[in-house]
């Protein structure tokens, strides 16, 4: 086995180009960490963020990159009970980057991180299942989403969004998509948005009235917040709840006061943290998302795959937003 690895790191924030793919010693799994062997790697919009130096944190450089993965287990470190050599595993996005980061052939990871793969599922899938997954269930579950409601999904080509609308749709909710354009109108109706509605085409507010009969959406998922957060509370309906949970406009969010306040909405931040903090939680949801998996109402959606070698051309690809689901790297 070679004592090296190659590993994706960044030595300073900037644009896709600041992905390095470097040759690193391997080392050995300090207490409490596994090393894998990485198969696929599932690529987030949370990692171009962490490149560009808008993550939540500023990292320290050089950084290593990369939260969901699967892989196999080669070595675990002193006190790892649940995990041995051979195992296929799956990574989970509830561990600090920097410090440690999957875009690599090998990386050493904390073994509080490490899930059983879903059955059934090959290594691309796998790749990609469990970060949409948790945080659509998360935020269905904070907006307390139900049969019958009709439940606007901004980003919906996003791999949450899409992992939003089946989830809504196994729910009985009326899923209503929201894209920037009428391109992927026809992938998102095919992958069961039972509306769509194009943002730069139309006038959002008064075509989600028109669908909804007047009403407006009961529950708006929003990850992309900025100004345009007052035009979807105009499109809401009586005592909606919007759950903001992400900052793809890059901008400052102001409150809507009076449209919030004229019709008693409930605006809340949502971050997985909330899932991952929570031992009841995170079983119950990981519980659903197999049954979902096994049943049919959860279909991982694969954008593309880009090999490792690519990486730089992955998280191009990534900033297009041309995508429709995930985007997965896969290590020879
Ligand atoms: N809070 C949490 O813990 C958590 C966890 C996971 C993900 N997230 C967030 O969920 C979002 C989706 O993540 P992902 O990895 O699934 O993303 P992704 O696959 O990269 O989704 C990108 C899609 O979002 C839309 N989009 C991009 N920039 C936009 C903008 N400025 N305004 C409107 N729409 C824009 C585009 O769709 P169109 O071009 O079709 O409009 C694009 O195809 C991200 O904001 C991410 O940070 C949050």
């Amino acid at each position: 086995m070679p004592n090296t690895s190659r590993v994706v790191r960044v030595h300073r924030a900037g644009g896709p180009e600041v992905l390095e793919l470097e040759d690193l010693p391997v080392g050995e799994p300090g207490p409490g960490e596994a090393r894998l062997r990485i198969k696929a790697i599932g690529l987030n919009r949370a990692e171009a963020a962490f490149r560009s130096g808008q993550y939540f944190f500023k990292p320290q450089w050089p950084a290593r990159i990369g939260y969901e993965a699967i892989g196999v287990v080669e070595a675990i470190g002193e006190g790892v009970q649940h995990h041995a050599p051979g195992d296929r595993v799956c990574v989970l996005p509830n561990f600090v980057q920097g410090p440690h980061g999957v875009y690599a052939e090998r990386a050493i990871v904390p073994a509080s991180s490490l899930l059983a793969p879903p059955p059934g599922l090959d290594d691309i899938a796998a790749a990609s299942v469990w970060m949409q997954y948790f945080t659509a269930m998360g935020i269905v579950q904070a907006g307390r989403a139900a049969f019958g409601d009709r439940v606007l999904i901004t980003a919906a080509s996003s791999s949450v969004g899409i992992a939003a609308i089946q989830i809504t749709r196994w729910l009985g909710a009326e899923p209503i998509a929201v894209t920037r354009t009428s391109a992927k109108a026809e992938a998102l109706r095919a992958l069961g948005a039972r509306h769509v509605v194009a943002s730069l085409e139309c006038d959002l507010p008064a075509e989600v009235m028109r669908i909804t009969g007047g009403r407006g959406a009961r529950v708006v998922f929003d990850p992309v917040g900025g100004p345009n957060v007052e035009t979807l509370a105009k499109a809401m309906a009586s005592e909606g709840i919007l759950i903001i949970y992400g900052g793809l406009s890059g901008q400052e969010t102001p409150y809507p006061h009076w449209t919030a306040a004229l019709r008693g909405l409930s605006l809340r931040g949502w971050v997985a943290s909330q899932i991952w903090n929570d031992p009841q939680r995170f079983a119950h949801y990981r519980d659903l998302i197999l049954r979902g998996l096994a049943d049919g109402h959860l279909r991982p959606v694969i954008a593309r795959t880009f090999p490792l070698a690519q990486i730089v051309e992955a998280h191009r690809y990534l900033e297009s937003n041309q995508q429709v689901g995930k985007i997965v790297v896969t290590v020879d």
